[in-house]
Protein backbone atom coordinates (compact mmCIF):
# COMPACT_ATOMS: atom_id res chain seq x y z
CA UNK A 1 0.00 0.00 0.00
CA UNK A 2 1.59 3.79 -0.85
CA UNK A 3 2.66 5.81 2.03
CA UNK A 4 -0.16 8.33 0.83
CA UNK A 5 -3.40 5.51 0.98
CA UNK A 6 -1.18 4.38 4.66
CA UNK A 7 -2.00 7.94 6.03
CA UNK A 8 -5.42 8.00 4.68
CA UNK A 9 -6.11 5.22 6.57
CA UNK A 10 -4.67 5.68 10.13
CA UNK A 11 -6.05 9.31 9.41
CA UNK A 12 -9.08 7.38 9.59
CA UNK A 13 -7.99 5.20 12.29
CA UNK A 14 -8.59 2.13 10.31
CA UNK A 15 -6.94 -0.90 11.36
CA UNK A 16 -7.08 -3.15 8.67
CA UNK A 17 -8.07 -1.70 4.90
CA UNK A 18 -8.63 -5.51 3.90
CA UNK A 19 -11.51 -6.06 6.10
CA UNK A 20 -14.62 -6.14 3.50
CA UNK A 21 -17.05 -7.83 5.50
CA UNK A 22 -18.23 -6.12 9.27
CA UNK A 23 -17.19 -8.50 11.95
CA UNK A 24 -15.84 -11.43 9.70
CA UNK A 25 -12.81 -12.68 8.29
CA UNK A 26 -13.53 -12.18 4.67
CA UNK A 27 -13.56 -15.92 3.44
CA UNK A 28 -14.70 -15.19 -0.25
CA UNK A 29 -12.40 -14.26 -2.82
CA UNK A 30 -10.35 -10.95 -2.53
CA UNK A 31 -10.93 -7.93 -4.91
CA UNK A 32 -8.78 -5.73 -6.35
CA UNK A 33 -8.66 -2.09 -5.98
CA UNK A 34 -6.63 0.62 -8.86
CA UNK A 35 -6.04 3.75 -8.90
CA UNK A 36 -7.41 4.79 -11.99
CA UNK A 37 -5.03 7.60 -12.40
CA UNK A 38 -1.97 5.46 -12.74
CA UNK A 39 -3.14 1.92 -13.06
CA UNK A 40 -1.30 1.07 -10.17
CA UNK A 41 -2.46 -1.50 -7.22
CA UNK A 42 -4.18 0.36 -4.27
CA UNK A 43 -4.83 -2.87 -2.61
CA UNK A 44 -7.05 -5.89 -1.94
CA UNK A 45 -10.00 -6.52 0.40
CA UNK A 46 -11.93 -9.30 1.45
CA UNK A 47 -15.04 -10.14 0.55
CA UNK A 48 -17.90 -12.28 2.02
CA UNK A 49 -19.26 -15.97 1.47
CA UNK A 50 -22.14 -16.69 1.10
CA UNK A 51 -22.47 -18.16 5.27
CA UNK A 52 -20.61 -15.01 6.11
CA UNK A 53 -23.69 -13.30 4.07
CA UNK A 54 -25.90 -15.41 6.07
CA UNK A 55 -24.66 -14.63 9.41
CA UNK A 56 -24.42 -10.71 8.66
CA UNK A 57 -28.24 -10.78 7.36
CA UNK A 58 -29.11 -12.83 10.74
CA UNK A 59 -27.14 -10.29 12.80
CA UNK A 60 -29.66 -7.42 10.86
CA UNK A 61 -32.44 -9.10 11.58
CA UNK A 62 -32.26 -9.50 15.19
CA UNK A 63 -30.96 -6.02 15.42
CA UNK A 64 -34.16 -4.92 13.99
CA UNK A 65 -36.14 -6.40 16.53
CA UNK A 66 -33.98 -4.00 19.35
CA UNK A 67 -33.81 -0.95 16.85
CA UNK A 68 -36.89 -1.06 16.01
CA UNK A 69 -38.32 -0.17 19.27
CA UNK A 70 -35.18 2.54 19.99
CA UNK A 71 -36.95 6.44 20.05
CA UNK A 72 -36.65 8.10 16.52
CA UNK A 73 -34.67 10.52 17.95
CA UNK A 74 -32.43 8.51 19.72
CA UNK A 75 -31.67 6.51 16.17
CA UNK A 76 -31.10 10.14 15.28
CA UNK A 77 -28.49 10.52 17.87
CA UNK A 78 -26.24 7.65 15.98
CA UNK A 79 -26.53 9.19 12.57
CA UNK A 80 -25.62 12.67 14.36
CA UNK A 81 -22.73 11.06 15.46
CA UNK A 82 -21.93 9.50 11.94
CA UNK A 83 -21.98 12.80 10.09
CA UNK A 84 -19.68 14.19 12.88
CA UNK A 85 -16.99 11.94 12.33
CA UNK A 86 -17.36 11.99 8.59
CA UNK A 87 -16.71 16.02 9.27
CA UNK A 88 -13.85 15.58 10.82
CA UNK A 89 -12.75 13.07 8.53
CA UNK A 90 -14.01 14.87 5.65
CA UNK A 91 -10.21 15.38 3.81
CA UNK A 92 -8.95 11.93 3.80
CA UNK A 93 -12.19 10.50 3.14
CA UNK A 94 -12.45 12.94 0.18
CA UNK A 95 -8.88 12.30 -0.98
CA UNK A 96 -9.53 8.30 -0.97
CA UNK A 97 -12.26 9.00 -3.24
CA UNK A 98 -10.32 10.62 -5.56
CA UNK A 99 -7.31 7.90 -5.15
CA UNK A 100 -9.89 5.25 -5.93
CA UNK A 101 -12.37 6.25 -8.31
CA UNK A 102 -10.36 9.45 -9.83
CA UNK A 103 -12.71 12.41 -9.01
CA UNK A 104 -11.11 15.89 -8.68
CA UNK A 105 -10.56 17.40 -4.73
CA UNK A 106 -13.25 19.48 -5.08
CA UNK A 107 -16.12 17.25 -6.17
CA UNK A 108 -14.55 14.31 -3.89
CA UNK A 109 -14.43 16.51 -1.08
CA UNK A 110 -18.18 17.43 -2.61
CA UNK A 111 -18.91 13.96 -2.02
CA UNK A 112 -18.01 13.87 1.22
CA UNK A 113 -20.40 17.40 1.77
CA UNK A 114 -23.53 15.41 0.88
CA UNK A 115 -22.71 12.48 3.63
CA UNK A 116 -22.56 15.38 6.07
CA UNK A 117 -25.58 17.08 4.73
CA UNK A 118 -27.95 13.67 4.88
CA UNK A 119 -26.70 12.99 7.85
CA UNK A 120 -27.82 16.36 9.44
CA UNK A 121 -30.98 16.04 7.29
CA UNK A 122 -31.73 12.74 8.94
CA UNK A 123 -30.85 14.19 12.60
CA UNK A 124 -34.01 16.58 11.86
CA UNK A 125 -36.24 13.94 10.51
CA UNK A 126 -35.64 12.05 13.40
CA UNK A 127 -38.24 14.42 15.17
CA UNK A 128 -40.45 14.65 11.99
CA UNK A 129 -41.30 11.00 10.93
CA UNK A 130 -45.22 12.20 10.87
CA UNK A 131 -48.08 10.30 10.14
CA UNK A 132 -51.87 12.02 9.35
CA UNK A 133 -54.90 11.92 11.36
CA UNK A 134 -57.61 11.40 9.01
CA UNK A 135 -61.43 12.27 9.49
CA UNK A 136 -63.51 9.14 10.46
CA UNK A 137 -67.06 8.66 8.98
CA UNK A 138 -67.55 6.99 12.39
CA UNK A 139 -68.76 8.77 15.57
CA UNK A 140 -66.26 8.67 18.19
CA UNK A 141 -63.49 7.34 16.02
CA UNK A 142 -60.29 8.01 15.39
CA UNK A 143 -58.40 7.19 12.32
CA UNK A 144 -54.88 7.49 11.64
CA UNK A 145 -51.56 6.89 10.16
CA UNK A 146 -48.44 5.84 11.12
CA UNK A 147 -45.30 5.19 10.06
CA UNK A 148 -43.17 2.06 11.45
CA UNK A 149 -39.19 0.78 10.80
CA UNK A 150 -39.66 -1.50 7.82
CA UNK A 151 -36.92 -4.47 8.37
CA UNK A 152 -33.38 -4.68 7.85
CA UNK A 153 -32.30 -3.50 4.51
CA UNK A 154 -30.07 -4.27 1.80
CA UNK A 155 -27.87 -1.03 -0.24
CA UNK A 156 -25.72 -1.61 -3.50
CA UNK A 157 -23.69 1.05 -4.34
CA UNK A 158 -22.11 1.95 -7.92
CA UNK A 159 -18.69 3.47 -7.95
CA UNK A 160 -19.41 6.75 -9.07
CA UNK A 161 -20.97 7.65 -5.67
CA UNK A 162 -18.55 5.38 -2.85
CA UNK A 163 -19.58 6.93 -0.16
CA UNK A 164 -22.67 9.14 -0.51
CA UNK A 165 -24.86 7.17 -2.06
CA UNK A 166 -24.80 4.75 0.85
CA UNK A 167 -24.77 7.99 3.01
CA UNK A 168 -28.02 8.83 1.69
CA UNK A 169 -29.64 5.22 2.53
CA UNK A 170 -27.86 4.77 5.52
CA UNK A 171 -28.53 7.84 7.31
CA UNK A 172 -32.27 7.55 6.25
CA UNK A 173 -32.85 3.78 6.88
CA UNK A 174 -31.16 4.48 10.50
CA UNK A 175 -33.31 7.36 11.76
CA UNK A 176 -36.43 5.44 9.97
CA UNK A 177 -35.24 2.29 12.34
CA UNK A 178 -33.82 -0.21 10.07
CA UNK A 179 -30.35 -2.06 9.87
CA UNK A 180 -28.24 -1.53 6.94
CA UNK A 181 -26.54 -3.99 5.04
CA UNK A 182 -24.03 -2.59 2.33
CA UNK A 183 -23.01 -3.96 -0.73
CA UNK A 184 -20.36 -1.40 -2.71
CA UNK A 185 -18.99 -1.17 -5.96
CA UNK A 186 -15.43 -3.66 -6.74
CA UNK A 187 -14.47 -0.94 -8.21
CA UNK A 188 -14.54 1.13 -5.01
CA UNK A 189 -13.95 -1.39 -2.37
CA UNK A 190 -11.66 0.96 0.29
CA UNK A 191 -13.96 4.10 -0.20
CA UNK A 192 -16.81 1.31 1.57
CA UNK A 193 -14.13 0.10 4.24
CA UNK A 194 -13.34 3.49 5.44
CA UNK A 195 -16.82 4.25 5.58
CA UNK A 196 -17.75 1.53 7.35
CA UNK A 197 -15.07 2.43 9.96
CA UNK A 198 -16.42 5.32 11.34
CA UNK A 199 -20.24 3.95 10.82
CA UNK A 200 -18.79 1.41 13.38
CA UNK A 201 -17.40 3.79 15.99
CA UNK A 202 -20.48 5.80 15.98
CA UNK A 203 -22.60 2.76 16.51
CA UNK A 204 -19.85 1.74 19.81
CA UNK A 205 -19.73 5.20 20.94
CA UNK A 206 -23.71 5.74 20.96
CA UNK A 207 -24.41 2.29 21.92
CA UNK A 208 -26.53 1.11 19.15
CA UNK A 209 -24.67 -2.15 17.84
CA UNK A 210 -25.63 -4.16 14.41
CA UNK A 211 -27.07 -1.12 12.55
CA UNK A 212 -24.55 -0.73 10.08
CA UNK A 213 -23.01 -3.88 7.66
CA UNK A 214 -20.99 -4.29 5.22
CA UNK A 215 -20.65 -7.29 2.70
CA UNK A 216 -17.66 -6.45 -0.25
CA UNK A 217 -17.85 -8.95 -3.22
CA UNK A 218 -18.53 -9.00 -6.76
CA UNK A 219 -22.62 -9.64 -7.99
CA UNK A 220 -22.93 -12.36 -5.55
CA UNK A 221 -24.17 -10.87 -2.54
CA UNK A 222 -26.05 -7.98 -4.56
CA UNK A 223 -28.07 -11.48 -5.95
CA UNK A 224 -28.03 -13.03 -2.32
CA UNK A 225 -29.92 -9.38 -0.87
CA UNK A 226 -32.31 -9.92 -3.76
CA UNK A 227 -33.48 -13.29 -3.06
CA UNK A 228 -33.11 -12.84 0.53
CA UNK A 229 -37.07 -12.36 2.21
CA UNK A 230 -35.58 -11.03 5.41
CA UNK A 231 -34.54 -7.35 3.64
CA UNK A 232 -38.05 -6.11 2.60
CA UNK A 233 -36.39 -3.58 0.77
CA UNK A 234 -32.87 -3.38 -1.33
CA UNK A 235 -31.90 0.30 -2.87
CA UNK A 236 -29.86 -0.49 -5.55
CA UNK A 237 -28.01 2.06 -7.81
CA UNK A 238 -26.17 1.08 -10.89
CA UNK A 239 -27.30 0.02 -14.87
CA UNK A 240 -30.89 -0.24 -16.42
CA UNK A 241 -30.19 -3.86 -17.59
CA UNK A 242 -28.82 -4.46 -14.00
CA UNK A 243 -31.63 -3.17 -12.71
CA UNK A 244 -34.47 -5.05 -14.52
CA UNK A 245 -32.71 -8.13 -13.35
CA UNK A 246 -32.87 -6.27 -9.06
CA UNK A 247 -36.42 -5.85 -9.80
CA UNK A 248 -37.49 -9.26 -10.69
CA UNK A 249 -35.80 -10.71 -8.21
CA UNK A 250 -36.94 -8.45 -5.43
CA UNK A 251 -40.36 -8.64 -7.35
CA UNK A 252 -40.46 -12.13 -7.28
CA UNK A 253 -40.66 -12.30 -3.73
CA UNK A 254 -42.86 -9.23 -3.80
CA UNK A 255 -40.05 -7.38 -1.89
CA UNK A 256 -39.67 -3.66 -2.34
CA UNK A 257 -36.92 -1.80 -4.29
CA UNK A 258 -35.39 1.07 -5.06
CA UNK A 259 -33.93 2.04 -8.16
CA UNK A 260 -31.73 4.63 -9.13
CA UNK A 261 -30.45 3.38 -12.30
CA UNK A 262 -29.40 4.89 -15.88
CA UNK A 263 -29.74 8.63 -16.96
CA UNK A 264 -29.71 10.15 -20.33
CA UNK A 265 -30.04 13.64 -19.52
CA UNK A 266 -30.31 16.88 -21.62
CA UNK A 267 -30.09 20.61 -21.81
CA UNK A 268 -32.08 22.54 -23.92
CA UNK A 269 -30.83 25.88 -25.17
CA UNK A 270 -32.71 28.37 -26.37
CA UNK A 271 -32.14 31.92 -28.23
CA UNK A 272 -32.88 34.09 -25.33
CA UNK A 273 -30.79 32.33 -22.86
CA UNK A 274 -27.76 33.65 -21.37
CA UNK A 275 -25.09 32.31 -22.56
CA UNK A 276 -21.86 32.43 -20.17
CA UNK A 277 -24.57 30.87 -17.69
CA UNK A 278 -25.35 27.87 -20.29
CA UNK A 279 -21.24 27.09 -21.25
CA UNK A 280 -20.46 26.95 -17.39
CA UNK A 281 -23.22 24.72 -16.87
CA UNK A 282 -23.03 22.35 -19.54
CA UNK A 283 -19.24 21.96 -18.58
CA UNK A 284 -19.37 21.19 -15.39
CA UNK A 285 -22.62 19.01 -16.18
CA UNK A 286 -21.03 17.04 -19.60
CA UNK A 287 -17.25 16.99 -18.28
CA UNK A 288 -17.37 17.22 -14.23
CA UNK A 289 -16.78 14.02 -12.67
CA UNK A 290 -15.57 12.99 -16.27
CA UNK A 291 -18.74 12.18 -17.33
CA UNK A 292 -19.21 9.76 -14.94
CA UNK A 293 -22.57 10.76 -13.16
CA UNK A 294 -25.74 9.43 -13.67
CA UNK A 295 -26.79 12.98 -14.03
CA UNK A 296 -24.36 13.81 -16.32
CA UNK A 297 -25.55 15.68 -19.10
CA UNK A 298 -25.39 13.63 -22.48
CA UNK A 299 -27.34 15.37 -24.76
CA UNK A 300 -27.60 19.31 -25.78
CA UNK A 301 -30.62 20.61 -27.74
CA UNK A 302 -29.83 24.14 -29.28
CA UNK A 303 -31.97 26.83 -31.15
CA UNK A 304 -30.51 28.26 -34.02
CA UNK A 305 -30.34 31.69 -33.14
CA UNK A 306 -27.46 30.63 -30.25
CA UNK A 307 -26.19 27.53 -31.69
CA UNK A 308 -22.90 29.11 -33.54
CA UNK A 309 -22.24 31.21 -30.09
CA UNK A 310 -22.88 28.40 -28.32
CA UNK A 311 -20.63 25.85 -29.66
CA UNK A 312 -17.50 28.57 -30.40
CA UNK A 313 -17.99 29.28 -26.55
CA UNK A 314 -18.39 25.70 -25.61
CA UNK A 315 -15.29 24.21 -27.53
CA UNK A 316 -13.36 26.76 -26.11
CA UNK A 317 -14.10 25.66 -22.30
CA UNK A 318 -13.73 22.06 -23.38
CA UNK A 319 -10.49 23.00 -24.70
CA UNK A 320 -9.51 24.64 -21.55
CA UNK A 321 -9.99 21.83 -19.19
CA UNK A 322 -6.91 20.64 -17.12
CA UNK A 323 -6.92 17.34 -17.62
CA UNK A 324 -4.78 15.10 -15.46
CA UNK A 325 -4.25 13.84 -12.09
CA UNK A 326 -7.37 14.50 -9.96
CA UNK A 327 -5.50 15.72 -6.68
CA UNK A 328 -3.32 18.64 -8.73
CA UNK A 329 -4.63 21.90 -7.93
CA UNK A 330 -6.23 23.53 -11.16
CA UNK A 331 -7.06 20.03 -12.78
CA UNK A 332 -10.98 20.07 -13.55
CA UNK A 333 -10.96 16.10 -15.23
CA UNK A 334 -10.12 12.88 -13.84
CA UNK A 335 -9.41 9.69 -15.81
CA UNK A 336 -12.22 6.75 -16.08
CA UNK A 337 -12.93 4.65 -13.90
CA UNK A 338 -11.73 1.37 -15.98
CA UNK A 339 -9.28 0.77 -19.06
CA UNK A 340 -12.97 -0.74 -20.63
CA UNK A 341 -14.45 2.63 -19.33
CA UNK A 342 -11.91 4.10 -22.37
CA UNK A 343 -12.19 1.13 -24.44
CA UNK A 344 -16.63 1.79 -24.08
CA UNK A 345 -15.45 5.87 -24.81
CA UNK A 346 -13.66 4.83 -27.81
CA UNK A 347 -16.34 2.65 -29.41
CA UNK A 348 -19.15 4.83 -28.87
CA UNK A 349 -17.16 8.35 -30.84
CA UNK A 350 -16.31 5.71 -33.56
CA UNK A 351 -20.00 4.92 -33.38
CA UNK A 352 -21.40 8.40 -33.24
CA UNK A 353 -18.92 9.37 -36.20
CA UNK A 354 -19.91 5.83 -38.32
CA UNK A 355 -23.30 7.54 -37.66
CA UNK A 356 -22.41 10.66 -39.12
CA UNK A 357 -21.72 13.07 -36.27
CA UNK A 358 -18.66 15.27 -36.19
CA UNK A 359 -16.35 15.86 -33.31
CA UNK A 360 -16.39 19.23 -32.93
CA UNK A 361 -13.19 18.86 -29.95
CA UNK A 362 -11.97 15.70 -27.94
CA UNK A 363 -12.54 12.15 -29.24
CA UNK A 364 -9.74 10.66 -28.23
CA UNK A 365 -7.81 8.81 -25.02
CA UNK A 366 -4.73 10.70 -23.93
CA UNK A 367 -1.19 9.22 -24.34
CA UNK A 368 0.12 8.70 -21.19
CA UNK A 369 -0.71 6.23 -18.11
CA UNK A 370 -3.74 5.60 -16.13
CA UNK A 371 -7.60 6.16 -18.12
CA UNK A 372 -7.83 9.26 -19.44
CA UNK A 373 -9.43 10.22 -22.30
CA UNK A 374 -10.70 14.03 -23.84
CA UNK A 375 -13.90 15.55 -23.27
CA UNK A 376 -16.04 15.18 -26.22
CA UNK A 377 -18.70 17.60 -27.75
CA UNK A 378 -20.11 15.97 -30.90
CA UNK A 379 -22.42 17.39 -33.88
CA UNK A 380 -24.53 15.22 -33.84
CA UNK A 381 -27.28 13.63 -36.77
CA UNK A 382 -31.17 13.55 -36.55
CA UNK A 383 -31.97 12.62 -32.60
CA UNK A 384 -34.81 9.92 -33.55
CA UNK A 385 -31.96 7.72 -35.21
CA UNK A 386 -28.87 8.32 -33.75
CA UNK A 387 -28.44 5.63 -31.92
CA UNK A 388 -25.60 5.94 -29.29
CA UNK A 389 -27.74 9.07 -27.90
CA UNK A 390 -30.07 7.02 -26.66
CA UNK A 391 -27.39 4.73 -24.46
CA UNK A 392 -26.12 5.99 -21.36
CA UNK A 393 -22.14 6.30 -22.11
CA UNK A 394 -20.16 6.68 -18.71
CA UNK A 395 -18.16 8.85 -20.49
CA UNK A 396 -17.26 12.84 -20.96
CA UNK A 397 -19.22 12.63 -24.37
CA UNK A 398 -21.76 15.30 -25.35
CA UNK A 399 -24.19 15.19 -28.32
CA UNK A 400 -25.54 18.72 -29.56
CA UNK A 401 -28.79 18.34 -31.75
CA UNK A 402 -30.15 21.46 -33.26
CA UNK A 403 -33.62 21.93 -32.84
CA UNK A 404 -36.58 24.90 -34.44
CA UNK A 405 -37.77 25.61 -31.12
CA UNK A 406 -38.81 24.44 -27.41
CA UNK A 407 -41.48 22.28 -28.83
CA UNK A 408 -39.51 20.14 -30.64
CA UNK A 409 -36.61 20.46 -27.97
CA UNK A 410 -38.91 19.11 -25.33
CA UNK A 411 -40.23 16.54 -27.39
CA UNK A 412 -36.89 15.11 -28.18
CA UNK A 413 -35.21 14.95 -25.02
CA UNK A 414 -38.27 12.36 -23.48
CA UNK A 415 -37.86 10.64 -26.87
CA UNK A 416 -35.32 8.17 -24.52
CA UNK A 417 -35.75 5.23 -22.04
CA UNK A 418 -34.61 6.91 -19.52
CA UNK A 419 -35.91 10.09 -16.86
CA UNK A 420 -33.60 11.14 -14.23
CA UNK A 421 -32.84 14.37 -15.02
CA UNK A 422 -32.71 17.60 -17.59
CA UNK A 423 -32.72 21.33 -17.89
CA UNK A 424 -33.35 24.89 -20.02
CA UNK A 425 -31.89 27.88 -20.22
CA UNK A 426 -34.23 30.72 -21.41
CA UNK A 427 -35.44 33.88 -20.06
CA UNK A 428 -38.56 33.30 -20.75
CA UNK A 429 -41.34 32.41 -18.40
CA UNK A 430 -43.12 30.92 -21.30
CA UNK A 431 -40.67 28.49 -22.14
CA UNK A 432 -39.39 28.07 -18.62
CA UNK A 433 -42.96 27.30 -17.63
CA UNK A 434 -43.78 24.74 -19.89
CA UNK A 435 -41.08 23.05 -19.51
CA UNK A 436 -42.14 22.07 -15.97
CA UNK A 437 -45.80 21.38 -16.72
CA UNK A 438 -47.19 17.84 -17.35
CA UNK A 439 -46.49 18.42 -20.92
CA UNK A 440 -42.53 19.68 -20.25
CA UNK A 441 -39.66 17.20 -19.32
CA UNK A 442 -40.85 13.74 -17.85
CA UNK A 443 -37.71 13.36 -16.00
CA UNK A 444 -37.62 13.21 -12.04
CA UNK A 445 -35.57 16.15 -11.87
CA UNK A 446 -36.07 19.73 -14.07
CA UNK A 447 -34.29 22.75 -13.56
CA UNK A 448 -34.48 26.22 -15.17
CA UNK A 449 -31.02 28.09 -15.50
CA UNK A 450 -29.27 25.38 -14.29
CA UNK A 451 -27.70 22.06 -14.97
CA UNK A 452 -28.50 18.77 -14.80
CA UNK A 453 -25.96 17.63 -12.12
CA UNK A 454 -25.15 18.39 -8.65
CA UNK A 455 -28.72 17.91 -6.94
CA UNK A 456 -28.89 18.88 -3.22
CA UNK A 457 -29.89 16.66 -0.61
CA UNK A 458 -32.94 18.27 0.29
CA UNK A 459 -34.64 17.39 -2.57
CA UNK A 460 -35.89 13.53 -3.50
CA UNK A 461 -33.47 12.35 -5.63
CA UNK A 462 -34.29 9.94 -8.94
CA UNK A 463 -36.10 9.54 -12.42
CA UNK A 464 -38.96 7.87 -14.00
CA UNK A 465 -38.89 5.23 -17.07
CA UNK A 466 -35.29 3.44 -17.38
CA UNK A 467 -34.30 5.25 -14.09
CA UNK A 468 -36.30 3.09 -11.94
CA UNK A 469 -38.72 5.33 -10.24
CA UNK A 470 -37.03 4.92 -6.69
CA UNK A 471 -36.67 8.32 -4.63
CA UNK A 472 -34.01 8.72 -2.55
CA UNK A 473 -32.24 11.46 0.18
CA UNK A 474 -34.70 14.18 0.93
CA UNK A 475 -38.14 15.49 0.41
CA UNK A 476 -40.21 12.31 2.24
CA UNK A 477 -38.02 10.27 0.32
CA UNK A 478 -37.64 8.24 4.33
CA UNK A 479 -40.58 7.09 3.50
CA UNK A 480 -39.53 4.16 1.15
CA UNK A 481 -38.24 3.54 4.11
CA UNK A 482 -40.83 2.20 6.62
CA UNK A 483 -44.07 0.60 6.81
CA UNK A 484 -47.14 2.58 6.81
CA UNK A 485 -50.07 1.37 9.23
CA UNK A 486 -53.43 2.93 9.02
CA UNK A 487 -55.27 2.64 12.83
CA UNK A 488 -58.71 3.46 13.94
CA UNK A 489 -59.75 3.97 17.29
CA UNK A 490 -63.03 3.30 19.01
CA UNK A 491 -63.69 5.37 21.90
CA UNK A 492 -67.24 5.00 21.94
CA UNK A 493 -69.60 2.18 23.55
CA UNK A 494 -71.23 1.63 20.27
CA UNK A 495 -69.72 -0.59 17.05
CA UNK A 496 -70.78 1.47 14.05
CA UNK A 497 -70.02 -0.07 10.57
CA UNK A 498 -68.71 1.90 7.47
CA UNK A 499 -70.28 2.71 4.84
CA UNK A 500 -73.60 2.11 7.08
CA UNK A 501 -73.67 -1.98 6.65
CA UNK A 502 -75.92 -3.40 9.17
CA UNK A 503 -75.08 -6.34 10.83
CA UNK A 504 -76.24 -8.26 14.38
C1 LIG B 1 -25.14 9.60 -9.20
O1 LIG B 1 -24.46 9.96 -10.15
O2 LIG B 1 -25.31 8.38 -8.97
O3 LIG B 1 -27.01 15.27 -8.55
C2 LIG B 1 -25.75 10.52 -8.24
C3 LIG B 1 -25.85 14.84 -8.55
C4 LIG B 1 -25.35 14.19 -7.30
C5 LIG B 1 -25.78 12.77 -7.28
C6 LIG B 1 -25.39 11.96 -8.45
N1 LIG B 1 -25.87 14.89 -6.15
O4 LIG B 1 -25.11 14.93 -9.51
Amino acid sequence: MSDRLTSIFSALGVTDPGAGVSGSAGEGPAIASHDPTTGALLGTVRTASRAEYDRVALEAQCAFVRFRMVPAPVRGQLVRRLGELIREHKEPLGELISLEVGKIRSEGLGEVQEMIDICEFAVGLSRQLHGLTIASERSRHRMMEQWHPLGPIGVVTAFNFPMAVWAWNAALAAVCGDPVIWKPSPHAPLCAVAVQALAERAMKETGQPGVFHLTCGGAEPGVWMAEDRRLPLLSFTGSSQVGRDVAAKVGARLGRSLLELGGNNAIIVLDDADLALAVRAITFGAVGTAGQRCTTTRRLFVTPGIQAALLEKLTQAYQSVKIGDPLEAGVLMGPLVTEHAVKRFEETVAHAVAQGGAVLTGGKRLARPGHFVEPTLILAKDHPTFSCAHEETFAPILYVFPVAGVEEAIAQQNAVTQGLSSAIFTGGLRAAERFLSPEGSDCGIANVNLGTSGAEIGGAFGGEKDTGGGRESGSDAWKTYMRRQTSTVNYGTDLPLAQGVEFL
